[in-house]
């Protein structure tokens, strides 16, 4: 671990706060709730409420980076959102696609690596492309591995990495849960250790249903387009504070 004058600025707020950053989560995991909520309560459309989203994801990435997280992964469309209003799907879309171009240089920059997760070739095409390019050119940096979940759902992930293992020829006797996980959309990441949920809902919402079984969950109430630096830290302190068993005993 680096010695104290060479710890950043969240590093070291987080340190005077009692984290200890050798026991960081190595994989944070954020469903990011609330934004329409946020909008309405302010009078406004709940596309601006999406729009502050990205704002405050742009901070969290950030954060996540500086703290010294390796992965982050977030919920930015699930598979069920396609029943929302056209208008909001278009705009969510958009949304997206213009934060991948926009945020790609200074991501690269950064060290980021961004990765996605989800039935990817159902987007539209300037999305792919956008998730594309971004993929590609950060594909040999080193730092935060960013995870975009888009039209992503945990029971298809699990039915498309199913698919898969048959289409390869294993006997049923021969199929493990290593073998399935083996399958999934990102087969090296490792299993998230932390979910972070906004706005209050104690819900997992189909969100890596299979490689979240053992995760720790964190809730705040509030939503997240209000998420900042602190609600991070006190994710982490929370976490730190956690025995996790894996179903064992743990004296
Ligand atoms: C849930 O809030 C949020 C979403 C469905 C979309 C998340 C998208 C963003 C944070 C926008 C930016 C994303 C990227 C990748 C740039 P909700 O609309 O369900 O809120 P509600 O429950 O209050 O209605």
């Amino acid at each position: 671990m680096a010695s104290p004058a060479t710890l950043n600025r969240l590093q070291k707020k987080a340190v005077e706060q009692g984290i200890d950053l050798e026991r960081l989560p190595s994989h944070v995991a954020i469903i990011m709730d609330g934004n329409g909520r946020w909008a309405k309560k302010k009078g406004w459309q709940r596309l601006l409420g999406h729009r502050e989203g990205y704002k405050a994801l742009r901070g969290a990435l950030l954060d996540a980076s500086e703290l010294g997280i390796k992965y982050l992964t977030v919920y930015a469309f699930s598979a069920e959102n396609w029943r929302r209003p056209e208008e909001e799907v278009s705009g969510l879309m958009k949304l997206i696609e213009t934060a991948a171009r926009e945020e790609l240089r200074t991501m690269h920059q950064n060290n980021v690596r961004v990765n996605v997760s989800g039935r990817i070739e159902e987007l539209p095409k300037g999305l792919q492309d956008a998730l594309e390019h971004g993929m590609e050119t950060t594909a040999n940096n080193t730092g935060i591995v960013f995870t975009l979940a888009v039209n992503y759902g945990g029971r298809a992930e699990i039915v498309d990495a199913v698919r898969d293992v048959v289409a390869a020829g294993f006997e049923p006797e021969d199929i493990t849960e290593e073998i399935i996980s083996a399958h999934l959309y990102n087969p090296h990441h490792p299993e998230p250790d932390l979910m972070i949920r906004t706005a209050g809902e104690m819900r997992w919402s189909n969100f890596l249903i299979w490689q979240g079984a053992y995760c720790e969950l964190w809730v705040t109430k509030d939503p997240w387009p209000e998420f900042g630096s602190t609600h991070l830290l006190d994710a982490v302190k929370e976490y730190q504070r956690r025995t996790r068993k894996f179903g064992a005993v743990v004296d």
